[in-house]
C-alpha cells in the first residue's frame, strides 16, 4: 500500500490531501549476518534499513511525498529547496509528478553526479551556488519568505512527518523498536524524524520500548559533536557536508531523551564501512549512509546478548560512482583471450 495511505491516521492528512505516490517507503529491513560475524558478535542482531530502494534512491522520498501532497493541497505552484543532492532529486521528482515547477540550489561542484543528473532530468531549475549547503539553505529560506515558493527542506514540518514512517516500518517488522538505532546526521532532520516515529508508536502502545538514537557526523563536518557551527565543512560524504544543521536542537533532544549519542566517524571509516557493507552483504549504499555502520563498528563493544541493532542506509550507492572509482584501482585490461583472463584473475 502507498505510504500516505498506509500511515494515514498517524499523518497530517485531511480529506483535501491528495494521495500522491511513486510507491515510496516499504523498504527492506535486511539482516546483516555477515557483518555480525565479522564483528564477532554473539546473539546480537544487526539489521540494515535500505532506504536506497525508494523511488529516487534515498529516504528523502518519504518526507517529500508528504510535503508535496500538502503543497498541492494549499495550491502551491513551485517548490524550492537547498540540497546536498538527495533532497533536490526527490523534490524534483515529486514536483514533476504533481505538475509543479521545482527550483533547487546546490553547492557548486559538491554534489554526487547521479543526484545532479536526477535533478536535471526530472525538470528542476538547478542553480549551483558558489558556497556550501548552509549558504544555499539561507538563500532559499529568504526566497520562500518573500516569493511564492513552497519550501520543501526539512524546515517544512511535513517533511519530518513523512520521514518518521521509516521508524513505523521497522517496528511493524520487528514487533518492537530496536535497542539501538544508528543513523547518519547531516541537517539533522532524519534522526529527529525517527525519534518522532518511535515515540509516537510507543505512546500509541504499538512499540513496547524505545531505542537509543546513535547519530554519526563526518569528522570534518561535525557541528553538533563540536558544539559550534563549522564554517567550512569537509567530508568525502558530500550528502552530510553540513556545518549548521537546521534541526540541531531537535537532534540533541532526540539524543538526550533516548539516552543515545551523536559522535563522529572519519572519512576513512566511512569508506571502509561502505566497502564492507557491499562486499559482505551485497548492499551498495552511498558514503553518507555508511556513516551509520561505521558508527556500529566504532561502538561494537557496547552491545549485549539479545540486543537488536538497526542502521539506516539512507541512499543508494549508484548515486555516487565517482567516489568508488577514486578510491579503488580501475580493473585490469587484457588481450581478449582465455589465457589472459585466467592470468588476470590469478588462476594461472
Ligand atoms: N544520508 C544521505 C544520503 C543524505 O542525503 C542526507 C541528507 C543524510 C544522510 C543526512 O540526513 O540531513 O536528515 O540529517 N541530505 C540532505 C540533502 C541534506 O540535501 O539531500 P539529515
Amino acid at each position: 500500500m502507498m505510504l500516505l495511505e498506509r500511515y494515514k491516521k498517524f499523518l497530517p492528512i485531511t480529506e483535501n490531501t491528495p494521495m500522491v505516490t511513486l510507491h515510496e517507503g516499504n523498504t527492506p529491513l535486511i539482516r546483516a549476518r555477515n557483518i555480525e560475524e565479522y564483528l564477532e558478535l554473539k546473539d546480537v542482531q544487526i539489521y540494515l534499513k535500505f532506504e536506497g530502494m525508494n523511488p529516487t534512491g534515498s529516504f528523502k522520498d518519504r518526507g517529500m511525498v508528504m510535503a508535496i501532497a500538502k503543497a498541492v493541497e494549499k495550491g502551491a505552484k513551485c517548490t524550492i529547496c537547498a540540497s546536498t543532492g538527495n533532497t533536490a532529486a526527490s523534490a524534483a521528482a515529486y514536483s514533476a509528478r504533481v505538475g509543479m515547477q521545482s527550483v533547487v540550489l546546490i553547492p557548486e561542484g559538491k554534489i554526487a553526479l547521479g543526484k545532479l543528473a536526477q535533478a536535471v532530468i526530472y525538470g528542476a531549475k538547478v542553480v549551483q551556488i558558489k558556497g556550501n549547503f548552509d549558504r544555499c539553505l539561507e538563500i532559499v529560506k529568504e526566497l520562500s519568505e518573500n516569493y511564492p515558493f513552497e519550501l520543501v527542506n526539512s524546515l517544512n514540518p511535513f517533511r519530518l512527518e513523512g520521514q518518521k514512517t521509516a521508524a513505523f516500518e521497522i517496528v511493524d517488522v520487528l514487533g518492537r523498536a530496536p535497542d539501538y538505532h544508528f543513523i547518519p546526521v547531516g541537517n539533522a532532520g532524519n534522526i529527529t524524524a525517527y525519534w518522532m516515529g518511535y515515540t509516537q508508536y510507543h505512546r500509541e502502545g504499538i512499540s513496547p520500548n524505545l531505542p537509543k538514537m546513535m547519530g554519526f557526523q563526518a569528522e570534518g563536518a561535525a557541528p553538533i559533536v563540536r558544539g559550534r557551527k563549522i564554517e567550512n565543512p569537509e567530508t568525502v560524504a558530500t550528502a552530510i557536508r553540513i556545518g549548521n544543521p537546521a534541526s540541531w536542537e531537535k537532534a540533541v533532544r532526540a539524543r538526550d531523551e533516548s539516552g543515545g549519542v551523536i559522535d563522529t566517524v572519519t572519512d576513512e571509516e566511512i569508506l571502509n564501512a561502505q566497502r564492507l557493507i557491499a562486499s559482505l552483504e551485497g548492499i551498495f549504499c552511498e558514503p553518507a549512509s555508511a556513516a551509520s555502520v561505521a558508527g556500529i563498528f566504532k561502538y561494537r563493544k557496547i552491545f549485549r546478548r539479545g540486543d537488536i541493532v538497526v542502521a539506516t542506509l539512507t541512499g543508494h550507492g549508484l548515486k555516487d560512482p565517482n567516489v568508488i572509482l577514486k578510491s579503488v584501482k580501475e580493473p585490469v585490461v587484457v588481450e581478449p583471450s582465455v589465457d589472459d583472463v585466467l592470468e588476470a584473475i590469478g588462476w594461472k
